[in-house]
């Protein structure tokens, strides 16, 4: 029987929770589980959890994780099954369609930059604070209309509420209260006066032909600020780590930027960090073991995507794979809204960062530590340079 807190540790060597993985897809296909107090399934193959993932009529995502199978709160569209997901994506659509998101383009380039200005004479920097964070929560800012002066407040409610271990459950709710009375605020600002961003288009929004609440607004602007900003900067900080540690795929893409594109599908691939789970609705079966209505089956993504009976070489980085069908955004109606702004924002990110700083390596004696609560991320990175 696994046991959550030894599985998704608080804290660990860098890289353990997907070696641990994929110890435990070479032992079964699925595991038996306890989340304190609530049992759940562990699927770890490619086919069975996507599989999972496009059967939204037998797993329902109307659940806050694996300890907490019935919250009293909703993320939208996460936490919607069909049909009132579908109409909600269609809503959504539009905000996140490539489209829109190209015309971000010279936006996340200033930004980026920007924050390259403030350390690439420095030769060090700790890249989970200075660039990883920062910079997708100022892209946030931007898209929705809000300060950018407050993207250090929106850091520390990220942290508190994804990254505290599930014993500490009452200051992740407190953080995510908060963040609620701030698009509360917002909202009722932006009815009064609209102005051109995504919070005044939503509240325009009609669900089956009545205006969307205000609690579904917040509900939407607190899974959008969840799912944008922390997945980013993780997404980057196992990619620098990588491309830190090794060389030649560093060299490659500093001399081909051409590569970039491919090496980040890699990257989304090797490096998944999102561990999503679903709840039966009915009974049914995983991998020819009963899974009965009610009960949750995890469903980590790295877990499928490092299946050797799915990519050769499963185990390594080949930054120009070809035929890449890894479902590191996700699989069936839930894939990932926001897919278009985290490929942009991450092709962004290594174009400009290897322009300025192409050589770059770990900082010596420090310890990469990584948490597996909530998703899985780096606790710290500090590269250093020659200036
Ligand atoms: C590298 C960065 C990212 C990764 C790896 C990622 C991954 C994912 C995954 C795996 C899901 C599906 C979760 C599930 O099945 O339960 C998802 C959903 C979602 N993502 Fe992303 N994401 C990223 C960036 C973003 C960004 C920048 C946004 C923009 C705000 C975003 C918005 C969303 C939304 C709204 C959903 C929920 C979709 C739904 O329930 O229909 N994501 N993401």
């Amino acid at each position: 029987m696994l046991n959550l807190t030894e599985v998704a540790r608080v804290e660990s060597p860098a890289l353990w929770h997907f070696d641990n993985f994929d110890r435990l897809r070479a032992e079964s296909p699925i595991h038996p589980g306890d989340a304190l107090g609530h049992d759940f399934w562990l699927a770890t193959r490619m086919a069975d959890i996507r599989e999972v993932y496009q059967t939204p009529s037998v797993f329902s995502n109307h659940l806050g994780g694996l300890h907490v199978p019935d919250p009293e709160y909703l993320w939208i569209p996460e936490m919607l099954d069909p049909p009132l997901h579908t109409t909600w994506r269609q809503l959504l659509g539009g905000l996140f369609s490539p489209g829109t998101i190209a015309k971000l383009e010279p936006r996340v380039r200033g930004r980026f930059n920007k924050i390259l200005d403030d350390i690439a004479e420095k030769g060090e920097c700790e890249f989970i604070q200075e660039v990883a964070l920062l910079y997708p929560n100022v892209i946030f800012m931007e898209l929705m209309g809000l300060p950018v002066e407050d993207a250090s407040q929106f850091q520390i409610w990220e942290t508190e509420i994804l990254h505290l271990p599930p014993t500490e459950l009452e200051r992740s709710m407190a953080a995510m209260a908060q963040v609620n009375a701030y698009f509360a605020d917002l909202i009722a600002a932006r009815r009064v006066e609209p102005r051109d961003d995504i919070i005044s288009t939503a509240c325009g929004w009609e669900i089956d032909g009545k205006p969307v609440t205000d609690d579904d607004l917040q509900s939407l602007f607190l899974l959008l600020f969840m799912a944008g900003l922390d997945t980013v900067a993780m997404q980057l900080s196992y990619s620098f780590m990588h491309l830190a540690t090794h060389d030649e795929d560093r060299r490659r893409i500093v001399e081909d930027p051409s590569l970039i594109p491919g090496a980040i599908e890699e990257f989304v691939r090797y490096y998944s960090f999102v561990t999503p789970a679903r709840k039966a609705i009915s009974d049914t079966e995983i991998a020819g073991c009963p899974v009965k209505a009610g009960e949750i089956v995890w469903l980590p993504l790295v877990s499928a995507n490092r299946d050797p009976a799915e990519f050769p070489d499963a185990d390594k980085v080949i930054i120009d794979r070809q035929d890449n069908r890894h479902i590191g955004f996700g699989a069936g109606p839930h894939r990932c809204l926001g897919a278009h702004l985290a490929r942009q924002e991450l092709n962004i990110a290594l174009q400009e960062w290897h322009k300025r700083i192409p050589n770059y390596r770990l900082a010596p004696g420090v310890e990469i530590r990584e948490h597996g609560s909530g998703q899985i991320g780096l606790n710290n990175l500090s590269l250093i340079w020659d200036v």
